[in-house]
């Protein structure tokens, strides 16, 4: 029998119920394949590409069999059978592919869940013991062999991309006690064969960076252990057939929805098989579940690409943008989020220095280069002058705002922008007022040294009270103030992660009730604000996952500005995240950062690339940058919903030294299509190479028109888009030197 479900199985993870007041109404109308065969007692999923299928073994454990491209309608995905011993030395159940295994009757890979039972047995072996249709997919239940310990496994495909989406609920009907020590999302495994991971790393400053290596024998972990999604390691990986590139062949690729500490482990096993767990990073993991409490894992997004890694980012940013991204009330019923507003904010030219007349003296030039958005940063609360003080202390700064913020905001709205707000709310300075009447309110061993980074500690956010109090200032923050954006940042990790207000054995669940908790004030203010828009920002891409992302409308990707440094940056970025939730601002030149002097047009593009924003000193711009940044913000107002919106190709890498880069993204009716070039420095005279353009109609029109930089001087404008994509684009023989940058529309005829 095959049956339709509809509907998201996306939020299924921590805060459901909050988490659903977000769901984009277009969610309602999805629908994709689950298929139960009895007679050979397997699942399949089916959904645009991709089929997906587990099944029963023998011995009533659950079995991945399938995962790949999309099978026939009457095809019978192999029956699962218990793999055997291969000596004495290991068992059949870790030879098995299990779909979810308990750590327990000799399993020796990564256990996707791991337990101690009050009477000090850690033995879990899971078994199917039913399944029910949801309205959003399948919900599978397992069973200890004699403990009352339930486990139920939520599945959802959707249908556009076939991404599906896993995560798992344990339960425990024990009469006692148990403690969760490992739990995964999921675990998901490829066959025996050759194959590479892909991954992002980074630090501050260098996010995103994307490592590529052979699957070898044993396991790779890529992990937080700081609370929180990090900059170290993204919660992403790829992993390509040995036959696969860029633009052919398969990859399958995965995400965490979690921004707390998460772990995840790819290993090769000894018959060669790839087993990918991730889910709650098990270092210092403790979860006490008592008799009929649940524990619900985060959500793992996996999908399945035939068209080598750029298909897989390209199914990866469709599914953010409908699927994991909030609306505003406003928008509620599009399907993908309305492209970003164009920003100007002001940190780095003022940094802790703001104040009501300098605000409003850049809000006035922010204005007339076009801009839609004017951002305050830090600085403009309690006594934060510098960086040693005021987190806690959320009043105006009556010294640099002696009327509020309202006159400044009245200005903002008068010159026609919205107006947006820096906040750090689960961040607390020792020197501040809140400090000093709760300083129980942040996380500590007592008796213990607390660790500063920058100044500050991380507020217990577990804990109720402090919840309350965070919600509630921003709440009255946003009832008192006409505020359309928070920018909210997160500027350390955490460090001695106590919770002294519960028993020792229950304190470790502070890396889960954290994170909870932070998902629900952020779920709760868009209930109460349903048009305030929200940026997740932490020192830069420190905590940018699909977690954060179902409240959260776009991203800060680092604070390393440096229009250089960022094409790479950018590229990573995309190989996970879309590039409409990727802000990027033009700054001043030389870079803070590196010294690196560049033109303006070069950094406009450099930010084009993703969602433009302004954050230079534009007080000291002169009439020609003024002039050259208004222009470019209206060529880019034109074409922004193709760039960040569009199906992204990444023609030439920036990574490994590259003299050149390029990307192109064309708009899902091929109507319009946009390219990037970006020379490096050219070596020995030589041209910008040809860009063969992907993804265009090959018997449409295309008229090419510059949007900066010029196409060769015996180049067509108008062609097919078979030529642009054979003969492709060749640029002007002048375009050479360093850091030089070009942009091209296509528009169909
Ligand atoms: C770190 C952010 O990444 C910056 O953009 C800026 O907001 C500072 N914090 C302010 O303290």
């Amino acid at each position: 029998m095959l049956k339709t479900f509809t509907g998201p199985a996306l939020l299924t993870a921590a805060a459901p119920l909050l988490a659903a007041a977000l769901l984009p109404a277009s969610l309602a109308a999805q629908s994709a394949m689950a298929h139960f065969d009895a007679s050979s007692k397997v699942f399949r999923l089916d959904a645009a590409n991709t089929t997906y299928a587990f099944g029963i073994n023998s011995r009533g454990e659950l079995q991945q069999v399938y995962w790949g491209g999309r099978l026939g309608a009457s095809d019978t995905p192999p029956t699962p059978t218990p793999r055997r011993e291969w000596a004495s030395f290991d068992s059949t159940y870790t030879n098995t592919p299990q779909e979810y295994g308990g750590w327990g009757a000799g399993l020796f890979n990564e256990p996707a869940l791991k337990v101690t039972f009050a009477d000090g047995n850690r033995d879990l072996v899971l078994h199917y013991q039913s399944h029910t249709e949801t309205p959003s997919g399948l919900d599978v239940v397992l069973k200890d062999i004699s403990r009352n310990v339930l486990v139920t496994l939520h599945y959802f495909i959707d249908e556009h991309t076939g991404i599906l989406g896993r995560s798992a609920t344990i339960e425990n009907r024990e009469s006692a006690p148990i403690t969760i020590e490992q739990a995964a999302a999921a675990t998901l495994v490829l066959p025996a064969g050759n194959y590479t991971l892909n991954y992002l790393t980074g630090r501050w400053a260098g996010e995103f960076t994307l490592n590529q290596e052979p699957i070898r024998h044993g396991a790779r972990v890529l992990e937080s252990r700081r609370g929180t999604t990090g900059h170290q390691a993204n919660p992403w990986f790829a992993i390509q057939s040995a036959a696969s590139d860029e633009d052919h062949g398969e990859v399958w690729f995965g995400a965490l929805a979690w921004s707390g500490s998460w772990r995840t482990t790819i290993e090769q096993d000894q018959l060669d098989a790839v087993r990918v767990t991730s889910g709650y990073n098990p270092f210092d993991f403790g979860y006490v579940l008592h008799p009929n409490e649940k524990l619900e894992t985060p959500v793992l997004y996996a999908g399945y690409s035939a068209h080598g890694l750029g298909g897989a980012s390209r199914l990866l940013h469709a599914f953010e943008l409908r699927n994991v991204l909030p609306r505003t009330q406003k928008t509620a019923s599009s399907p993908t989020p309305r492209p970003r507003p164009v920003i100007y904010n002001s940190w780095e030219a003022t940094e802790f220095h703001v104040s009501e007349a300098g605000q409003i003296a850049l809000a006035e030039k922010a204005a007339a280069l076009g801009i839609d958005r004017f951002v305050m940063d830090d600085g403009w609360f309690g006594q934060r002058k510098t960086d040693n003080a005021g987190l806690g202390d959320w009043y105006v700064n009556q010294e640099k705002f002696p009327h509020g913020l309202k006159p400044l905001i009245d200005r903002v709205h008068a010159l026609g922008m919205d107006f947006g707000l820096w906040v750090e709310p689960e961040m607390v300075n020792p020197d501040s007022d809140l400090y000093r009447k709760h300083p129980d309110w942040v996380l500590n061993f007592p008796g213990r040294p607390r660790t500063e980074q920058r100044q500050q500690l991380v507020l217990n956010l577990a804990r109720p009270d402090v919840r309350d109090y965070v919600l509630g200032f921003l709440d009255k923050l946003l009832n008192e103030n006409d505020i359309a954006f928070l920018k909210w940042d997160y500027n350390r990790n955490w460090a001695e992660p106590g919770w002294d207000q519960l028993p020792a054995a229950e304190q470790k669940k502070v890396y889960v009730a954290f994170i909870q908790n932070l998902y629900s004030i952020l779920a709760e203010l868009r209930k109460r604000h349903p048009n305030v828009e929200i940026e997740s920002c932490s020192g830069g891409g420190g905590r940018v996952d699909l977690g954060i992302l179902r409240y959260t409308d776009e991203v800060w990707p680092s604070d390393n500005t440096d229009p250089f440094d960022r094409l790479t940056i950018q590229d990573g970025f995309t190989y996970a995240y879309t590039p409409q939730i990727m802000m990027a601002w033009v700054t001043d030149s030389p870079h803070w950062l590196n010294k690196r002097t560049t033109s303006l047009a070069y950094r406009m593009l450099s930010s084009m690339q993703g969602s433009l924003g302004i954050g230079a000193n534009i007080d000291k711009w002169t009439p020609d940058d003024a002039a050259l940044a208004k222009r470019l913000i209206a060529a880019y107002h034109e074409v922004q919903p193709t760039i960040v919106q569009g199906d992204l190709y990444r023609l030439i890498s920036p990574r490994n030294g590259s003299e050149f880069s390029a990307t192109q993204t064309v708009n899902a009716a091929k109507s319009q299509s946009v390219v990037f070039a970006f020379i490096h420095s050219t070596q020995e005279g030589r041209g910008f190479p040809l860009l063969k353009l992907k993804g265009l109609d090959p018997d449409a029109q295309y008229a090419l028109t510059p949007i900066e930089g010029k196409a060769a001087a015996d180049s067509p404008t108008t062609a097919s888009g078979a030529f642009w994509m054979n003969h492709g684009l060749a640029l002007h023989d002048d375009f050479r030197g360093d850091f030089q940058a070009a942009a091209f529309r296509l528009d169909r005829k």
